[in-house]
């Protein structure tokens, strides 16, 4: 069987005040009208029954996961007392859908990212599940071409020559997760490092015996949880003990059997309005289109606001309007708006 699991319980505060901590990016629509989770589950229905399709999020996040997904049943939203990184959000739910499931395909996934082309998606998630089902003890990754040094992803260095975008399946030789600017570099130019998508295939043993052998601690306190009746009153006292670590660095980087599939399905994690840009319809002056926009004698803007607004003889803007804030920044100044928050807070 296959399920998937969908890891929504991040902060971040990049597109703030449009994002906040109380409503972070997977639950805005930076595309058309549907949320990133709206959309990363619709990538997914169809292609997997609701049932397997999992949300793990944290308390404070549930009521906006029930509010945004109203069809997916109550069991398949897994509960985090407090967000403590993806490794232990990721064996809680390898714990908790066994109990349902049991040792089934597990593909999980950021709740907060663009896919353009789902055929290709789709495509690429039926080989991983078919690989994991035939190998059992494996870890599939998808790997994204880079086209700069980002520091902010993990790069995954495959073995062999022959990258078939799409088709291949290749052994990795190592993870390295957020490496610094020079190191970056020199894997870009190297030509053997592929960008981790945030994806990652396996079973359910997989998952909790890597979990077992390089997180023991948080292993063995969740093992201990699931092995109790009042399941979320232990879970919370005992989750404030787990390690606070991303399964990136946690895990990816010391587990063996790890694979990667070269894909090209149209990825970008929109870490900045201009992504949002980049991937956004507009109008024959580059400006973001939205039904409530209206441009005159305006160039490359971008607006996201409930209001009618009227852009007017101005380029090169992003205009953010929220119930408490209305920001009008030049698009190059924009990364600076986390600072500014920082100082007027
Ligand atoms: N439930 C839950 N609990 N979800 C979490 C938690 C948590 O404590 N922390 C993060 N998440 C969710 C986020 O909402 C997001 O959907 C996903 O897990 C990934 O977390 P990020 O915090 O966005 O990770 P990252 O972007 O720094 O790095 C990861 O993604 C990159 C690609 O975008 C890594 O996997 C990198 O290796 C990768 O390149
Ligand atoms: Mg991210």
């Amino acid at each position: 069987m296959n399920c998937a699991l969908i890891m929504a319980g991040g902060k971040g505060e990049r597109f703030w005040p449009y994002s906040t901590d109380e409503k972070p990016k997977q639950f805005i629509n930076l595309f058309g009208e549907k949320t990133m989770i709206q959309q990363t589950v619709d990538r997914l229905d169809g292609f997997l029954p609701i049932e397997n399709i999992f949300i793990v999020t944290g308390e404070k996040y549930v009521n906006l996961v029930k509010k945004q997904l109203p069809n997916l049943p109550e069991k398949n939203i897994i509960v985090e007392p407090e967000g403590r990184n993806t490794a232990p959000c990721i064996a809680l739910s390898a714990f908790y859908i066994k109990k349902i499931y049991g040792n089934v395909n597990l593909a999980v996934f950021p709740a907060d990212h663009l896919v353009r082309d789902v055929e290709v998606f789709r495509k690429t998630l039926s080989l991983s599940f078919e690989f994991v089902e035939a190998k059992e003890d494996v870890i599939v990754t998808l790997g994204i071409k880079p086209d700069r040094p980002e520091t902010g992803y993990g790069y995954i260095k495959f073995l062999g020559e022959d990258v078939k975008i799409n088709e291949s399946i290749l052994k990795v030789e190592r993870f390295v997760e957020k490496p610094d600017k020079l190191t970056a570099e020199r894997y870009v130019n190297e030509g053997k490092y592929l960008w981790n998508a945030g994806i990652f295939v396996w079973k359910i043993d997989t998952i909790l015996k890597n979990t077992k052998e390089f997180l023991p601690n948080t292993y063995g306190i969740l093992k201990n949880v699931f092995d109790k009746k009042d399941l979320y009153e232990e879970l919370k006292i005992a989750y404030k003990k787990v390690d606070k670590i991303s399964v990136d660095f946690g895990i990816m980087e010391h587990a063996k059997n790890i694979y990667v599939i070269p894909v090209d399905f149209g990825w970008d994690d929109v870490g900045s309005w201009i992504a949002v840009e980049r991937y956004s319809e507009k109008d024959e002056d580059g400006n973001v289109i939205s039904q409530n926009i209206h441009y005159f004698d305006s160039k490359r803007n971008i607006v996201k606001s409930k209001k009618k607004t009227i852009l007017n003889g101005v380029n090169d803007l992003v205009v953010i309007e929220t119930d408490e804030y209305l920001i009008v920044s030049h698009k190059d100044s924009i990364s600076k708006i986390k600072d500014i928050k920082n100082k007027i807070e």
